[in-house]
């Protein structure tokens, strides 16, 4: 079949198309219903069948020939620690620490969150909760206490599995103390703490409640598989919304398992056996899909990579990776290939290391700008391939779809829409736009397996957040344009969403913790270009009248306050102090508008605008 052909066939009989693919899966009960509504008209997949992901991911493997195949290496720089789990290695470390859940009285649909560095027992965490059917949530290790509070609340985890400390360039991040903290802060309180102790900095566990990781697990039983059906959900993961509340976007067993098998053979054109590497986080989508669960349900073996693409000890990191183990395709973020480059713009690193098992190199996050595609281009005789996609989905909504038909490139794009998707560009009052011109990214309903059927614990955000702007279609939140060959370049949110080195943040919630500060009478954050990071926010902020400040110490304090509140991930480090914020005449503050002036696009200065002068006298403020 060529690209058009697999478009055509799942365009024309979805659920036919889908369940020729679930059946590349194990089930216990394969699923009769592929494609259901419910009550609230949301479509889910494999409503009926019976299955277990952490089953399919590892137990099958065993029982089929690749126990002793590599399923994850772990690779850390900043420990000096390599390490190699087998098939079998792994179903057993899950298998017991899925028994030490049980022990603590975790039971299927209970939460669990998972508030862990890049080791291989977050991975083990993962499968192990899925393993019984409880809901993982796995909150990134970068963020500060109070984000981990919100989430705490929100998913109500019975038990907090976490490690001791998480270890960044230049430092060692406890992550007890950030955990008590943020148990104070929370209304909810979870059952036990389990913490997994490293010797970089061994937490102390006198709170009630709090474990040692491996004292419990050496105690416990191997648990069985729990099986659970298609609908029943895997995981909840947060993400930035528009406000400071982050929306617990939740996956189903089924549909996830399917998409994620689909597209290591369609889209990363991986066998089992390979090695697949996606040098990314488990605390973002790209960890959880394709460090975790992709190449696993594929019988690849995956890299579990503790380091960062520079400095760790140089830009040669992942070069050396890929080397060491084999790897046939890597994954990471544009903002990764761009600290390399600016390192190493020769590519010397490069050319030290034997690259001969690689054939493909992804990326996705953020934009493969086209500077950062030439000089990846010039550097490697490889495919590089630009991919779109989110939290929601789960797994790529546009792609070059290397398993199936290999397309040409167009830097800049991301390719073509996945075989599930049916992508459309829709104008602000939701008609379909000619080609070549820009408009909403909107998929046609229903979306395909693996993308989120509700925000956890609210319905009505969920519709009114992603269904109800175009009915008929989720909306994206990016905006964008197809080409008359039918490719897709995504062009940046529509919304206050930024992404900051890959990571997404909200502005919103950017100017709800400027706001607290007691000298600030009103503030806007918007998200200006970096050539390294894709993106940094940049805060403006007017001051309360009255008082007399000093604006260096106010603008030191909110750098500070953004650390304490999200976490250094959030790269907040400049604020312009102005009299006035450009607004429409109905009070509206013009952050598009604002964001172009920083960054030196032409634009147009809006007709609703209250007073044009505003815009110099933003120009004037500016470093
Ligand atoms: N735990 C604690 N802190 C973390 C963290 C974590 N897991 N990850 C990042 N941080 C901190 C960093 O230490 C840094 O702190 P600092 O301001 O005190 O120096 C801050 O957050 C900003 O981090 P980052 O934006 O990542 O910048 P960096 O300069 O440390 O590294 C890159 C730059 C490009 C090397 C890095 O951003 C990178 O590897 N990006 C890839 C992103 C990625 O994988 N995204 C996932 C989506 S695919
Ligand atoms: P996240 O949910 O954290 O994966 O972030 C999803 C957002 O990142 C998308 O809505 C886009 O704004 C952006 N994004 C991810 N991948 C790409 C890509 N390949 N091209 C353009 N934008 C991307």
């Amino acid at each position: 079949m060529n690209y058009q052909q697999e478009l055509d066939a799942s365009k024309n009989d979805p659920e036919g198309f889908w369940k020729e693919k679930s059946e590349d899966l194990k089930w216990f009960q394969p699923p009769q219903k592929v494609l259901t509504q419910d009550e609230e008209g949301i479509h889910h997949w494999f409503a009926d069948g019976e299955m277990n992901t952490a089953y399919m991911a590892l137990d099958y493997h065993v029982e089929n020939g690749r126990a002793d195949q590599a399923a994850l290496i772990y690779d850390s720089p900043v420990t000096n620690t390599k390490k190699t789990y087998s098939y079998r290695e792994l179903r057993d470390e899950v298998a017991q620490t899925a028994g030490m859940l049980k022990d603590l009285g975790v039971e299927k649909g209970d939460r669990v969150i998972v508030y862990m560095p890049m080791i291989p027992q977050a991975a083990v965490a993962m499968l192990a909760c899925a393993r019984i059917g409880a809901i993982h949530s796995v909150v990134f290790g970068g963020f500060a206490a109070p984000e981990l509070a919100v989430r705490i609340d929100d998913a109500s985890p019975k038990v907090i599995l976490s490690a001791s400390c998480g270890i960044e360039i230049k430092r060692v991040i406890e992550y007890k103390p950030l955990i008590d903290n943020a148990i104070k802060i929370a209304k909810h309180t979870p059952k036990n703490v389990v913490v997994y102790q490293r010797p970089e900095a061994v937490a102390d566990l006198s709170q009630d409640g709090d474990l040692d990781w491996v004292e419990v697990v050496s105690k416990a039983k191997a648990a069985p598989c729990t099986p659970v059906k298609g609908t029943d959900l895997l995981y909840i993961l947060y993400t930035s919304g528009t406000t400071g509340k982050p929306k617990g976007v939740v996956r189903e067993n089924g549909g996830h398992a399917v998409a994620m098998k689909y597209s290591m053979s369609a889209i990363y054109d991986m066998k089992p056996g390979e090695v697949f590497w996606s040098a990314s986080d488990v605390g973002w989508v790209v960890g959880h899909s394709y460090i975790v669960y992709a190449p696993l349900l594929q019988g690849c073996t995956t890299v579990f990579f503790e380091g960062k693409p520079i400095m760790t000890p140089d830009a040669g990191a992942f070069w050396r990776v890929i080397s060491d183990y084999k790897v046939k395709a890597l994954f990471t973020a544009p903002t990764a290939f761009r600290a390399i480059k600016k390192e190493d713009p020769n590519g010397d690193f490069i050319k030290q290391y034997d690259l001969s098992s690689l054939k493909t190199l992804f990326a996705a996050g953020e934009r493969l700008d086209p500077p950062t595609y030439e000089w990846l281009n010039e550097q490697f005789d490889l495919p590089i391939i630009d991919h779109w996609w989110q939290t929601e989905t789960g797994w790529a909504i546009s792609a070059n779809m290397l398993g199936i038909e290999k397309m040409p490139i167009k830097p800049g794009s991301s390719t073509v829409p996945v075989p599930g998707f049916n992508v459309s560009i829709l104008d602000d009052n939701g008609q379909e736009v000619a080609a070549n011109q820009q408009g909403n990214i909107a998929i046609k309903l229903p979306l395909p397996p693996s993308c989120l059927t509700t925000v956890w614990g609210d319905m009505d955000r969920f519709k009114a957040g992603y269904l109800e702007t175009f009915p008929g279609y989720y909306v994206s939140g990016d905006g964008g344009y197809i080409d008359d060959d039918g490719y897709l370049f995504v062009m940046g949110r529509t919304d206050d969403v930024i992404n900051v080195s890959g990571h997404r943040l909200s502005t919103g919630e950017m100017e709800e913790i400027i706001g607290t500060h007691p000298a600030v009478a009103e503030c806007a954050v918007i998200g200006r270009n970096d050539n390294l990071k894709g993106q940094m926010p940049l805060g403006f902020a007017i001051l309360k009248s009255g008082a007399e400040f000093d604006q260096a110490d106010i603008k030191q304090a909110l750098v500070q306050l953004m650390r304490e509140k999200i976490g250094a991930v959030a790269c907040y480090k400049d604020t312009v102090i102005v009299e006035r914020l450009p607004k429409t005449r109905s009070g509206k503050i013009l952050r598009k508008t604002l964001r172009q002036l920083v960054d030196g696009e032409d634009y147009v200065v809006p007709s609703t605008i209250d007073d044009p002068a505003i815009l110099d006298e933003i120009q004037q403020a500016l470093p």
